[in-house]
């Protein structure tokens, strides 16, 4: 099944031949933020080029003071933290729950400091995060909800929509999204302030909106251009489809595979909707007695299933960067001199998360399956289990 087809090249045709490519005041991207608008039901909409460029945009609209901590998951991309760094922002770890893999108000709420200024949730793969506590630890404490929908398209949470609960919900467009213009990621917000310095914050504060504020405030050139909206406008006429399979399916493997000893899938609450970008299930090497990647072998050989260990290898506050707290030359951490106080990275912060991420088997899900090869797929479980075991 092909990404991209007539639809986008109609859009690409149309967009050469007006002649223009600039986002602003561009036919398809006006066209791209009233789609977003209606699919969201929300006010605001801001397109950029990147999923990590709207959450920074994010981040740098709540215009925190440096040396602020920023509350996340530990299991994400860079694209989330990217932000927080360059805002001069101190990111901070919450762990997350042994069997969604999101952070909750209970881990938040082990970390929070007065220092707190805000909060970044991801619902990691597509499956909601529990918003309901999470945004009223936010509001009992006074600190900001960003949403990180990167990987949520169509995602719900007690049927309101992923990123429409926090103050600023943030999406990526890039290649291997439910939907992608090859790159490019948007903002969507009910807070006229938030919207207009979002806006702002990703078109070098160049005031385009006319409010008198021209390059009052430091932004960097995070802009799309009109190609990427037609491209990302066509793909959102197919991006429920695209949900509904996925959403089927990966909640036909993951009950599949429910009542195996030794195998826990990924859990997502009744009263949610998950998109699954991708699933992940857990294993127990005790009970099942064979490691990890020995049981990645024996779901590979069977040729149904592509199953990867893990996501990624470690918590991201594992890599280098974070361990060597090598964010900027010099071996100068800006936030932290100005917090001062000093932050390591080190393992133990999450020892949840880093036991996820050395138990955890990636299931790819996507539109193209059918339901028989769901069943082939729960199948080759059943079977490496039982070599396993
Ligand atoms: C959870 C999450 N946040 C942020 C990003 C960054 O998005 P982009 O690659 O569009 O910058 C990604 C991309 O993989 C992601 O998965």
């Amino acid at each position: 099944m092909k990404k991209y087809g007539k639809e986008e090249l109609r859009n690409l045709k149309k967009t050469i031949k007006s002649d223009n490519l600039f986002y602003n005041k561009g036919k398809m991207t006006g066209k791209l933020l009233k789609t977003i608008r209606k699919f969201f039901g929300i006010k605001y909409a801001a397109v950029m080029s990147s999923g990590t460029a709207a959450i920074h945009c994010a981040v740098a609209a709540l215009e925190i003071p440096p040396g602020g901590e920023v509350i996340t998951a530990p299991i994400t991309d860079m694209g989330t933290v990217i932000g927080i760094l360059y805002q001069n922002l101190i990111p901070i770890f919450a762990d997350v729950d042994p069997h969604t893999y999101n952070i909750t108000a209970e881990s938040i709420e082990k970390v929070i400091t007065e220092n707190t200024k805000a909060i970044l949730v991801v619902h990691l793969t597509g499956n909601p995060a529990e918003m309901n506590e999470i945004l009223q630890l936010g509001k009992s404490r006074g600190i900001p909800v960003i949403e990180d929908c990167a990987q949520a398209y169509g995602g719900k949470y007690k049927n309101k929509k992923l990123g429409t609960m926090g103050d600023i919900g943030c999406y990526s467009l890039n290649a291997y999204k439910h939907i992608s213009a090859g790159d490019g990621g948007f903002v969507i917000t009910n807070n006229e302030t938030y919207y207009e310095r979002v806006s702002n914050y990703a078109d070098k504060y160049y005031d385009r909106h006319g409010k008198g504020v021209r390059l009052s405030k430091l932004a960097p050139n995070y802009r799309i251009t009109e190609l990427q909206s037609a491209v990302a406008l066509a793909q959102f006429s197919k991006l429920s489809n695209i949900v509904e399979k996925r959403h089927l399916f990966g909640n036909m493997f993951n009950k599949g595979i429910m009542g195996l000893d030794g195998i826990y899938p990924h859990k997502v609450y009744d009263y949610n909707y998950a998109s699954y970008w991708f699933t992940m299930i857990r294993m127990d090497p005790d009970v099942l007695g064979c490691d990890r990647d020995k049981f990645v072998r024996k779901l590979k050989t069977s040729g149904l299933i592509k199953a990867g260990a893990g996501y990624i290898p470690r918590p991201i506050y594992l890599e280098p960067l974070f361990v060597n707290k090598h964010f900027f030359p010099g071996n100068i951490w800006p936030a932290e001199k100005i917090g001062e106080k000093t932050y390591n990275y080190q393992e133990g912060m999450c020892p949840i998360a880093e036991e996820i991420l050395e138990t955890a088997i990636r299931i790819p899900i996507d539109e193209s399956m059918d339901e028989s090869k769901v069943e082939k797929m729960i199948e080759s479980v059943k079977k490496a289990h039982s070599k396993c075991m």
